[in-house]
């Protein structure tokens, strides 16, 4: 397997110096939810992904069992990129039925990379597997081959973005690909608050211990001294901007030293410190932000139950 590497260590370290001083010097505070996934994050999101709350992978799985053999008839693609790729493990309902002699799995998470891509290599022998490590938010101008592309976005990370940043995402994937090239694009859709709150607040605490995983990447990758266990998950929907947002708040008041910062940060008594937005769609919001940037909706499938939508379109 060959790996581009658009974003080195030293690159990592100081983006997350950056957002971190960013996202803690502004009321309310935040952190990019990017910085979730080292190795035990990424384990933790697999854990979530077969959580009876968690129905997203189940009904993309769904959608993907039944139309992965349209999505081939309809673009013939030979060239599967997949962003935010993790383990691919849907991905591969695609490369079962899909025509593709080249997968290019991106992901900002290089070790996630480097086990998932063998993996794929071993199931699929013949394929050319080229991964890259990469920021989507910065680095989709450098996606390598010409033609015959299908991009695949899966599991609603897209969601993860606010709509600006989703407009620039997908603006920068428009003007990479060409004309007649393809998106298949998951998105989680608008329902019932008790259901969304759920799928964010499992019983067992794993989605907990996900949020909570941020700040032991900020301990050790930053040298900080949060006292884990003092941080309480919340998973709250915001009904005016249609998100989950995950937030992380203390039981008394913490001080923080961040030794690489040299930075003191003093988290009142429940202070929130938002660390994931996790937006829902409509169709006609995913329509248009597809239409703005020269992406035409040629088909749109949802699970039997209505829950996800997945949707094709093609840079026209
Ligand atoms: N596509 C898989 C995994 C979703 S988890 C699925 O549908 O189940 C989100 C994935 O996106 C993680 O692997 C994470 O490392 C990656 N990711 C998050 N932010 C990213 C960014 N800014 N650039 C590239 N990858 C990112
Ligand atoms: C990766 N992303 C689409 C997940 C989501 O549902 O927003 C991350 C996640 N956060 C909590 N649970 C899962």
């Amino acid at each position: 397997m060959r790996v581009d590497v658009h974003l080195g260590p030293a690159d990592v370290a100081a983006a997350l110096r950056a957002d971190v001083t960013a996202g803690l010097a502004a009321r309310p505070r935040w952190l990019p939810p990017k910085w979730f996934y080292d190795a035990r994050g990424g384990q933790l999101f697999d854990d979530i992904t077969r959580l009876p709350e968690y129905y997203p992978t189940r009904s993309e799985t769904e959608i993907l069992t039944d139309r992965s053999a349209e999505v081939a008839a309809v673009t013939g693609a030979t060239h599967l990129v997949e962003l935010g790729s993790g383990t691919s493990t849907k991905t591969r309902l695609l490369l079962d039925a899909l025509p593709v002699r080249r997968f290019t799995p991106f992901d900002v998470d290089e070790a996630m990379l480097r086990e998932a891509g063998p993996a794929i290599e071993a199931a699929y022998p013949g394929l050319d597997v080229q991964a890259v490590v990469g920021d989507f938010q910065h680095h989709l101008t450098a996606l390598p081959g010409t033609g015959g592309r299908l991009v695949a976005f899966l599991g609603s990370t897209i969601g993860n973005l606010a709509a600006p940043d989703r407009a620039k995402l997908l603006a920068d994937l428009a003007s990479t690909l060409q004309r007649g090239e393809w998106l298949l694009l998951g998105t989680d859709l608008v329902k019932d608050e008790a259901t969304l709150v759920a799928a964010y607040d499992d019983a067992q605490g794993v989605t907990a211990e996900f949020n909570r995983n941020v700040l032991r990447v900020l301990n050790r990758q930053l040298d900080a001294d949060f006292d884990v266990e003092a941080f309480h998950h919340r998973a709250v929907w915001v009904p005016e901007e249609e998100w989950i947002e995950m937030r992380l708040a203390p039981d008394g008041e913490q001080r923080v030293h961040i030794a690489a910062l040299d930075l003191e940060v003093i988290f009142a008594d429940g202070e929130e410190l938002r660390t994931e937005i996790s937006a829902k769609f409509r169709r006609a919001g995913v329509e248009a932000e597809l239409a703005a940037v020269d992406f035409e909706l040629v088909r749109w499938w949802t699970d039997a139950a209505g829950r996800f939508a997945l949707s094709l379109s093609r840079r026209s």
